[in-house]
């Protein structure tokens, strides 16, 4: 076999790890520096000559044997992943960043170790701000006694039998202090819905929502439990959501992305009642109504080990799952004139109705963004309207695409009726490409293919 032969010299790794975007700190078995990018004197504020040659413990003298990841990792030969820390460095600057510490391992013998360093100041600065807001905000509604909430049950629209069953038992469990998990796919209405539940509990705190998704464990927990002045370089005295959520809910949105170690913390929360800002002694007891959504089956959630067993079962008291929207197609006329509606009053137009060719072409989509997507494909087509209907003409980027004329060529109508086959049997696996291809009895990679190719022949 033809086999290329590739050497990269020292001059090219360097020239290589001086392009990363990360800092970059590598010492020999010894812990003498041996490699230390700009990036990471950038971090510390200092310079690459303070460092290079050096110990360790010797360029960092704030650091010791038993606080430093490097020693940790020098001696047991274990790596640290993905630990974040706040400091101040040299030039007294507060540096937040994520570091992975790995054992640089030779013929099974330890020959250094490497720290990289990614800078997350930006975003701890950030998320710093929105708290500061967020609390100003829950202050400043409490007083107008409202809550920061849109939403209550009559503006969920449906008159699907599994979804009303599922607004009736909504309704219920507003007026109980259970938790409530929620799972929809993306623009099902989970917020509509959760939003209605904190309307109709009658809990006279604040409506809170925090993605979970996307923010480093540390900065979570500062947000989520508030953090105590001293706590760590930096920290401000400062309530954390449950605390601003007191007597009120707090939705923790996309749940199956919190980090596992902030799930364990937040199983405490709901076993006691009781939370403890970052750093603190003090306890505080809080009254907070959970609800979470959850954006994936949660059976998978659960079998990818995305959301803790223990805490799923604590949260899964009362479960709701909203249909999307191509199990309740049913829907969709309703739906479109509620969008008509709205974008008539916003855009200060009169379109009084859908005609019937653009409403069938509406009602046989697959609307993977369900009741979201249908909402922007109504606003766009009232830009394009010109008359009073709203007419196929006016979803341009819609076609039809299962209906075949005699003027179309065998091949596209053999075409469409692939495509349609392949999506029922994607519907009836619930998005399962395996399962589907096993229905289909084709090999999965063939039907992989040919799902690349319709969807990007729908773009
Ligand atoms: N049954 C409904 N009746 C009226 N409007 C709806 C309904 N369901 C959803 N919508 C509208 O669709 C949009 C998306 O809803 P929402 O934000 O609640 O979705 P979501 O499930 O939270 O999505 P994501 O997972 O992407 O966050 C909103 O503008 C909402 O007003
Ligand atoms: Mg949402």
């Amino acid at each position: 076999m033809f086999k290329q032969n590739i050497s990269i010299t020292n001059g090219m790794f360097r020239a290589i790890l001086e392009s990363i975007d990360e800092g970059i700190h590598a010492v020999d078995h010894k812990g003498i520096t041996i490699y230390y990018n700009e990036i990471a004197a950038k971090h510390d504020g200092l310079n690459v000559e303070d460092v290079l040659g050096k110990h360790y413990l010797e360029a960092f003298p704030s650091l010791s044997k038993e606080t430093s990841t490097l020693s940790y990792v020098l001696s047991t030969k274990r790596p640290i992943y993905n630990k974040d820390q706040t400091y101040r460095n040299m030039k007294g600057s507060f540096v937040s960043t994520i570091n992975t510490t790995l054992p640089i391992i030779v013929d099974d013998t330890l020959v250094g170790a490497v720290e990289i360093a990614r800078d997350i100041s930006r975003i701890k600065k950030l998320s710093d701000k929105v708290m500061e807001l967020q609390a100003k905000l829950t202050t400043n509604t409490a007083k107008d006694f409202d809550n920061g909430t849109s939403y209550t049950f009559r503006d969920i629209i449906t008159s699907d039998e599994t979804f009303l069953k599922v607004k009736k038992w909504a309704r219920k469990a507003a007026q109980h202090f259970s938790p409530v998990l929620v799972y929809g796919e993306t623009g099902t209405g989970k917020e509509l819905l959760i939003q209605a539940i904190h309307n109709a509990s009658g809990r006279k705190g604040a409506f809170i929502a925090q993605n979970c998704a996307a923010l480093p464990s540390s900065i979570l927990e500062s947000i989520l439990f508030g953090t105590s002045k001293g706590s760590f370089t930096g920290a401000e005295e400062r309530p954390g959501l449950f605390e601003l959520a007191d007597n009120g809910s707090l939705f923790l949105d996309e749940i199956n992305s919190m980090p596992t170690e902030i799930q364990a913390k937040l199983l405490r929360v709901l076993e006691d009642g009781v939370i403890r800002r970052v750093g603190a002694v003090k306890t505080r007891r809080v009254d907070v109504r959970i609800i979470a959504a959850i954006n994936e089956e949660p059976e998978m959630a659960l079998k990818e080990k995305r959301i803790r067993e223990d805490l799923f079962y604590r949260l899964n008291v009362v479960y709701l799952r909203i249909p999307p929207l191509r199990e309740r197609r049913g829907d969709i006329p309703a739906l479109i004139d509620h969008f008509i509606e709205k974008y008539n009053k916003k855009f200060n137009k009169n379109i009084t109705s859908i005609e019937k060719e653009a409403l069938e072409i509406l009602c046989d989509r697959r609307w993977q963004g369900n009741v979201r997507e249908l909402e922007h494909v109504i606003q766009s087509a009232m830009n394009f309207a010109e008359n009073e209907h709203l007419s196929a003409e006016d979803f341009p980027y819609i076609k039809p695409r299962f209906t075949a004329s005699s003027s179309e060529s065998l091949r596209d109508v053999l075409q469409h009726t692939e495509w349609r086959l392949i999506e029922k049997a994607m519907e009836s696996a619930g998005g399962n490409v395996q399962k589907a291809a096993k229905q289909l009895q084709i090999p999965r990679q063939t039907l992989q293919y040919k799902l690349s190719k319709y969807v990007s022949a729908q773009k």
